[in-house]
């Protein structure tokens, strides 16, 4: 459930009427609902309310930043309680700056360098998840010469199929994450033996966009497995970390995806006994459906020739919203302002490629020049993955809270982004 809703025949955010908040910033923009980010982020805390360490802790909730990295999104969520999931040294930083407490933080990746190590030891993060075992021996050389310990879990590869687009599955051997299964013992004796590192648990992360619980009630099944032999080994497990992944409605009409609550059922079910903490760190779950783009459109084209195909020129584009061109993904649009009529078309952005396509033969609301189109669930993934192609300014980012809007990320300027380059000394 989002709070973009029709008010007077028009779509709002929360109490901000978008067209009227689009004739002030400019399109395209995106815009965010912090009731949503709340409500989803409520949600899925309730929906494993029932669950606690032996220590009495809650589960942490740790917000894959990457999913929204805007440092006022990261700020609402972390005043509710969440924690971050972070893979780089940027996103420690947005992390750290956005307020979330290094205690509520975790650096997940399979290629962290000795300097983003280095970054998170000194922030005194609350975990590190560690992809292999010569990662294990950087880390605790880097830690080593801090004069620190890390405390480490140990991310594993369980050879599980998740189900969703390859480019997002990440649990397979063919992927690049982690330790495969037969080798985690191995690795986390590994770990114990080490000075630089405590290994304090275990994560797997199987992909992104899950709409079937069975492959992540399989990797859960494998993780409990393990834990049970690691400890019958005399190998202390504190933790386990049960990654992201849980997917959402993106098309209107598509059978509803597993909801938190049915999450949430499997993992106290799954976990039941195993007696650590348990962390989560879910992404698209909680920014997806909280934010839309905004686009204006620039011109309608008809078709080439009778029952040809005709286009939708949008001012937004790829390099705005990129999922659509990279996997495929369907992104629902729909009139700011809906006629009640509805045309045939293929609605494009004005980068000068072909991939640079949102929607092909769909039926859309009537749409014209000058009229608005928002783009939904696009919270997650999208500013983030944005680029400058095309020398197209990076769009800015809008959060409402009831009645109230402000311009979280302006709009970038043309000359800031020239300003960025040099001319080769002999060019000038
Ligand atoms: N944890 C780890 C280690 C991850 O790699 C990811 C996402 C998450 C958590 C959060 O997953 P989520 O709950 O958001 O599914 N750009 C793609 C999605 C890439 C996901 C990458 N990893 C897209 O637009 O669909």
């Amino acid at each position: 459930m989002d709070h973009f809703t029709d008010r007077a025949g028009r779509l709002w955010a929360e109490d901000v009427d978008l067209t009227a908040l689009a004739a002030a910033v400019g399109t395209p923009f995106y815009c965010y609902s912090s009731a949503t980010l709340t409500r989803h982020f409520g949600v899925f805390r309730h929906a494993l309310s029932g669950i606690a360490s032996p220590d009495g802790e809650a589960p942490l909730i740790a917000y894959a930043v990457k999913a929204n990295p805007n440092l006022s999104v990261i700020a609402t969520l972390a005043r509710l309680g969440a924690g971050a999931d972070v893979v780089s040294g940027g996103e420690l930083a947005r992390a750290q700056a956005a307020g979330v407490p290094p205690e509520r933080i975790v650096f997940s990746g399979v290629g962290k360098t000795r300097d983003e190590m280095a970054a998170a030891l000194a922030a005194g993060i609350y975990q590190i998840n560690v992809e292999g075992e010569a990662e294990l021996f950087a880390l605790s050389e880097v830690a080593t010469a801090l004069g620190t310990t890390a405390p480490v879990a140990l991310r594993i590869n369980p050879g599980v199929d998740a189900k969703t687009h390859a480019k997002i599955s990440t649990g397979g051997f063919e992927n690049k994450f982690g330790i495969p299964l037969h080798r985690a013992a191995a690795a986390y004796a590994l770990a114990a033996s080490l000075p630089g590192v405590r290994p304090v648990g275990v994560t797997a992360h199987i992909g992104s966009q899950l709409t079937d619980l069975a492959p992540l009630e399989a990797t859960f099944a494998l993780l409990g497995t393990l834990v049970r032999s690691l400890r019958a080994g005399g190998l202390a497990v504190a933790r386990v970390d049960l990654g992201g992944g849980l997917g959402i409605p993106y098309r209107p009409g598509d059978p509803a995806p597993p909801t938190p609550a049915d999450y949430g059922a499997l993992v106290a079910r799954a976990t039941k006994g195993w007696d650590v903490r348990l962390l989560c760190e879910p992404g698209r779950l909680i920014v997806g459906n909280a934010g839309i783009l905004v686009s204006r459109v620039v011109t309608v084209k008809p078709g080439s020739h009778a029952g040809g195909r005709s286009f939708v020129v949008v001012d937004a584009a790829m390099n705005d919203l990129l999922r659509p061109s990279l996997y495929g993904a369907w992104h629902h649009i729909r009139a700011v302002a809906p006629s009640g009529d509805t045309m045939v078309a293929t609605v494009v952005g004005p980068v000068c490629e072909t991939g640079d396509t949102f929607a092909e033969d769909r039926t859309i609301d009537s749409v014209a020049t000058g009229d608005l189109v928002a783009f939904m669930s696009a919270g997650a993934y999208g500013a983030t993955m944005a680029s400058t192609y095309n020398s197209r300014p990076l769009v800015p980012e809008v959060l409402v809270d009831g009645a109230a809007w402000a311009v979280v990320r302006p709009r970038e300027e043309l000359a800031a982004q020239l300003a960025r380059e040099r001319f080769a000394p002999w060019l000038v």
